[in-house]
């Protein structure tokens, strides 16, 4: 049981719920690699991790790009010798009305956030199959139930949501599963980046009056990450505080 051993990429994991989850692996035994676009913020967290004793290495790639990510792969391998488990977890939210969004927020909108998601886990599940062992766990968002002046976001989370469930289908016969997270408002530098007037309006509507925490993601993502969840397969875990369970 557990995931000590295992090798666990995570994407965007230079900030927010991937960096805490990247910590949480990595104290736990896994070896990690630590993915983003932003450079600087991968160096100070590969070195941060290194004084902590961790096995990590640190993989700049756009995850968007196809070429990126089978290089990011690759040095994955090099250094580990495979990858394990695979954590999508970068995203980022270009919200707007309608009236107000540009074709290249759309684009980029579904393009990190799903088309990404695909490439990783196109790039990683043959080195999963062959070791009839993986874990894939897709950062969603509670927002892929609907989301007003979330078009792209949400239409990019209810891809997620397809891609894991397809994924299972194909794939869970290998020994490879792939789940899905919908986090609800969780506090993170994306949370930080909102208009304080959206903050305060999205927080009436939380029905435990507050936000949730990184580890409550690293906490979800551990569980399934575990070598004993083989059999959860295809699920889509909300972590919400409840906000699931109403749309609009
Ligand atoms: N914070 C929330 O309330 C919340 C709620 C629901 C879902 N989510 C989802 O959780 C995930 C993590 O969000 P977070 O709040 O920790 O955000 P965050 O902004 O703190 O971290 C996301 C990271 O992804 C990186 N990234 C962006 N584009 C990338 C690309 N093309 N290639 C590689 N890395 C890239 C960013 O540089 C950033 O470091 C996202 O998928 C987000 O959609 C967040």
């Amino acid at each position: 049981m557990g995931i000590a051993n295992r090798v666990a990429l995570i994407t965007g994991s230079a900030s927010g719920m991937g960096k805490q989850t990247a910590q949480r692996m990595a104290e736990n035994g896994a070896a990690v690699v630590i993915n983003d676009i932003d450079a600087a913020k991968v160096e100070s967290t590969v070195d941060e991790f290194k004084k902590l004793g961790f096995r990590v290495i640190g993989a700049v790639a756009d995850i968007s790009k196809g070429e990126a990510v089978k290089n990011m792969v690759q040095q994955a391998v090099e250094a580990f010798g495979r990858v394990d488990i695979l954590v999508n977890n970068a995203g980022l939210d270009k919200a707007g009305p309608m009236r107000k969004l540009t074709e290249s927020d759309w684009d980029l909108t579904l393009n990190v956030n799903l088309k990404g998601s695909f490439l990783c886990s196109q790039a990683v599940h043959g080195h999963m199959i062959e070791n009839k062992h993986g874990r894939i766990i897709n950062i969603a968002s509670r927002a892929w139930l609907g989301g007003p002046g979330q078009t792209p976001y949400s239409s990019a989370k209810a891809g997620t949501v397809g891609l894991t469930r397809a994924m299972a289908l194909e794939l869970g016969k290998s020994g490879v599963t792939s789940n899905c997270i919908a986090p609800g408002l969780i506090h993170t530098p994306m949370w930080d980046a909102l208009p304080e007037k959206d903050r305060n309006f999205l927080l009436t509507k939380q029905p435990t009056g507050r936000l949730g925490s990184v580890d409550n993601i690293a906490d979800t993502v551990m569980f399934l990450a575990d070598d004993d969840a083989g059999f959860i397969n295809g699920q889509v875990i909300y972590v919400c505080g409840g906000r699931s369970l109403f749309s609009g």
